[in-house]
């Protein structure tokens, strides 16, 4: 399988593309409008089938329609994101192919209410639910602390040990852990915290107003449709 890494500055946003080097089949999950260039340039010889993305954004700008226009792409959001414009809404446990790979969904909310992770083989794709050493803000979009514990616990530590996580974003250069170290030393909620002291901690972070959020959000909705 094609594995790339993308790093988006302005927000810190990783984005994944994967491919079967069979048959040259491709997806792009949580792909940012202003970097279509590169992938379009790393996407030469394939064909990109899907978009997926974790949820709908509040500090960048989806590239899904862009690319949906450009390489006739489906974009693929969770069915409770409420937009009209996925080409397909996924709960949990769908499965999309390319190739021979599997793509599986994992409803994971609580950052937002429409959060879906992505397991591919030993991979998982885990948006802004499980971050490194941290986790999704859960003030804004629907976020609940408690859905978020319930759903790294219930989704997301019950993977393998060995499983690698890739986030949806990363503050400090670091680009994946494993499932085995986020569930023993993940600062917020590893180390067997319990759901009541993570919700204190979640409810007090007293974190700014997101900068992007009234800006990107209202474009996400359509998917990235820019006017
Ligand atoms: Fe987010």
């Amino acid at each position: 399988m094609l594995f790339k890494q993308f790093f988006e500055e302005k927000s810190s946003t990783y984005t994944y593309l994967l491919a079967c080097e069979t048959t040259k089949q491709a997806v792009l999950i949580d792909p940012v409008a202003c970097e279509v260039e590169k992938y379009l340039q790393a996407l030469k010889g394939y064909t990109l089938l899907y978009t997926l993305d974790t949820h709908v954004h509040a500090d960048h700008i989806t590239a899904a329609n862009l690319l949906r226009e450009q390489c006739g792409s489906k974009s693929v959001l969770n069915r409770y994101s409420d937009v009209e414009c996925g080409d397909i809404l996924v709960t949990d446990g769908c499965v999309l192919r390319i190739g021979k790979f599997e793509i599986k969904t994992l409803y994971t909310p609580g950052h937002t209410n429409s959060c879906t992770s992505y397991l591919v083989g030993n991979m998982v794709f885990t948006g802004d639910a499980l971050l490194i050493d941290g986790c999704g803000r859960t003030d804004f979009q629907h976020g609940s602390a408690e859905m978020l514990y319930d759903s790294i616990h219930n989704k997301l530590f019950c993977l393998p040990d060995e499983t690698i996580v890739y986030p949806g974003h990363d503050y400090n250069g670091r680009t994946a852990s494993t499932i085995l170290k986020e569930r023993t030393t993940n600062s917020r909620l590893g180390a067997g915290r319990s759901k009541a002291d993570f919700i204190e901690l979640m409810n007090n972070l007293d974190l700014p107003y997101p900068k992007q959020i009234d800006i990107a959000l209202p474009v996400n909705q359509v998917c990235g449709k820019q006017k």
